[in-house]
């Protein structure tokens, strides 16, 4: 009780001079249940500093020196889930089992990192200068990767384990020194995250984690001079910072509008159980959720039955208790998804079940019959609020998928497969799922955005390849 976890600089636990702390409130209490410091501008400076000397010591270690510290860290997290968890679910109000799973599937994720690593950057290329039109054999070309330096890594509430740890490996594994902004609903399960990496004995300096408000040392963090790379997961927030930023790599995953297009032949049953998953699990809260169902007219009626059926079955309660509907992550939110609600109301929408919020604690709502004019068909609710779009042809469905500012993921359910790669090319987003719902794992696949959903692509190999630069030495022959 009053204590304030201490954020991670040159390789210390350390009290910021700020003497100012910043209040996690646990979704579902709506008080106070931690406190992390509120670091300074000066604080982010010394970090900054201390990285950049580390990485410089770091980027010569051997790379398998530097895969062995990672898995070591994998296997530390591993054995730390229990606490790490619980953290989750007091935290962000994961529910419990789903918790365990986030920081297991973080330190699978640190281990494959470094295995990939070792592969992909072990090996380079070679070039003759004789392919290109008027060369000798006279020049050879080496290429071969180099870190980029001082990485800072951004990871949103919803997954503040695994999406900072799928920056942190492959940034690491690179040569590259990492500093980390958790996000405040989240902070004390990163800060339990990154004493796994200081236990595993990873050089002084090399990874920081600073806390504190966004208006305070955000713009300072994403605009230092000191930051040779970014890497966000998150909200709006991307858009702002790929506006401020210097000329560095920037990786940003942003939101989703992700559409599930069904039609009339597809399974049901599949169907439904992949949009009651997909649309509800972890409370809506994913960016990869199923955010818009476009349903064939003829089927809907029998979909949205089944649907329905199954969202009767959830669960409404405390994460601890391991409920699948938990509450979502602040009041704020609360109030943004009653929003569109009320908006879905007021312009006709299909109430399938009656709207129930108890706090922060929103009861599974599927809407049917919603139209473009409403908000809710274009926005994210980042909540267990799922619309339903009756279309009359293919074509409408991917006009709906196409127009939406976002192009994250989408889905298709049909079981003729022709039908579904001619509309997985039609549809304008990173990735299509046929037959299943939206997902960003496993963790080595590619995984990007278009439009507003994001820059670059991620997935274990390509974070890997983003956070290095192609360093090339010719031999010049006499
Ligand atoms: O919302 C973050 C996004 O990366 C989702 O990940 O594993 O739930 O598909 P996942």
């Amino acid at each position: 009780d009053g204590e304030v976890f201490k954020y991670y600089s040159e390789g210390e636990w350390k009290k910021s001079s700020s003497g100012k702390s910043v209040p996690i409130i646990n979704p579902t209490t709506r008080k106070t249940h931690f406190k992390v410091q509120a670091c300074t501008q000066e604080e982010v400076n010394k970090v900054m500093d201390t990285a950049k000397i580390a990485q410089k010591l770091w980027a010569k270690t051997p790379l398998w020196k530097r895969a062995e510290l990672l898995h070591k860290a994998a296997a530390i997290l591993k054995e730390h889930k229990a606490p790490i968890a619980k953290c989750l679910v007091k935290e962000i109000a994961k529910p419990a089992k789903d918790a365990v799973s986030e920081v297991v599937r973080s330190g699978d994720l640190i281990s494959y990192t470094a295995e990939e690593g070792v592969r992909i950057l072990g090996e380079g290329k070679f070039l003759t200068s004789d392919s290109f039109p008027g060369n000798e054999r006279s020049k050879y070309c080496l290429v071969s990767k180099i870190p980029l330096g001082v990485v800072l890594a951004i990871p949103p509430f919803n997954y503040p384990v695994n999406l900072a740890v799928s920056k942190i490996g492959p940034a690491l594994i690179a040569g590259n020194s990492i500093v980390l902004k958790p996000p405040t609903q989240g902070a004390v399960a990163a800060l339990h995250m990154v004493h796994c990496f200081h236990l595993a004995g990873f050089p002084k300096g090399l990874i920081s984690c600073v806390t504190g408000k966004g208006s305070e040392i955000g713009d300072f963090l994403t605009m230092h001079p000191g930051v040779n790379c970014i890497s966000f997961t998150g909200g709006d927030t991307g858009i702002a910072i790929s506006k401020k930023a210097g000329m560095i790599p920037l990786q940003m995953e942003l939101g989703g509008k992700d559409a599930c297009i069904v039609l009339e032949d597809a399974d049901l049953d599949l169907v439904t159980a992949n949009i009651v998953k997909g649309g509800f699990s972890y409370s809506g809260q994913r960016c990869t959720a199923v955010k818009v169902v476009l349903a064939m007219e003829s089927i809907t009626d029998a979909l949205v039955e089944k649907v329905n059926a199954k969202v009767a079955k959830l669960s409404v309660g405390p994460p601890e208790d391991d409920c699948d509907i938990t509450p979502v992550v602040s009041e704020s939110s609360a109030n943004f998804i009653e929003g569109l609600v009320k908006d879905a109301k007021q312009k006709g929408a299909t109430f399938c079940q009656e709207y129930k919020r108890e706090g922060n604690l929103i009861w599974p709502l599927l809407l049917d019959n919603v139209r473009p004019d409403m908000r809710i068909a274009w926005e994210e609710p980042f909540g267990p609020v799922l619309p339903v779009i009756r279309i009359n042809s293919v074509e409408e469905g991917i006009h709906h998928c196409n127009a939406s500012n976002f192009g994250l993921q989408g889905c298709v359910f049909t079981r003729d497969i022709d039908k579904a790669m001619l509309i997985s090319d039609a549809m304008e987003t990173g990735t299509v799922q046929i037959n299943s719902a939206p997902a960003r794992g496993p963790d080595h696949f590619p995984f990007q955005g278009l439009r507003d959903s994001g820059i670059g692509s991620q997935g274990v190999t390509n974070s890997i390849e983003m956070m290095t630069k192609i360093k090339t030495t010719v031999i010049n022959l006499p």
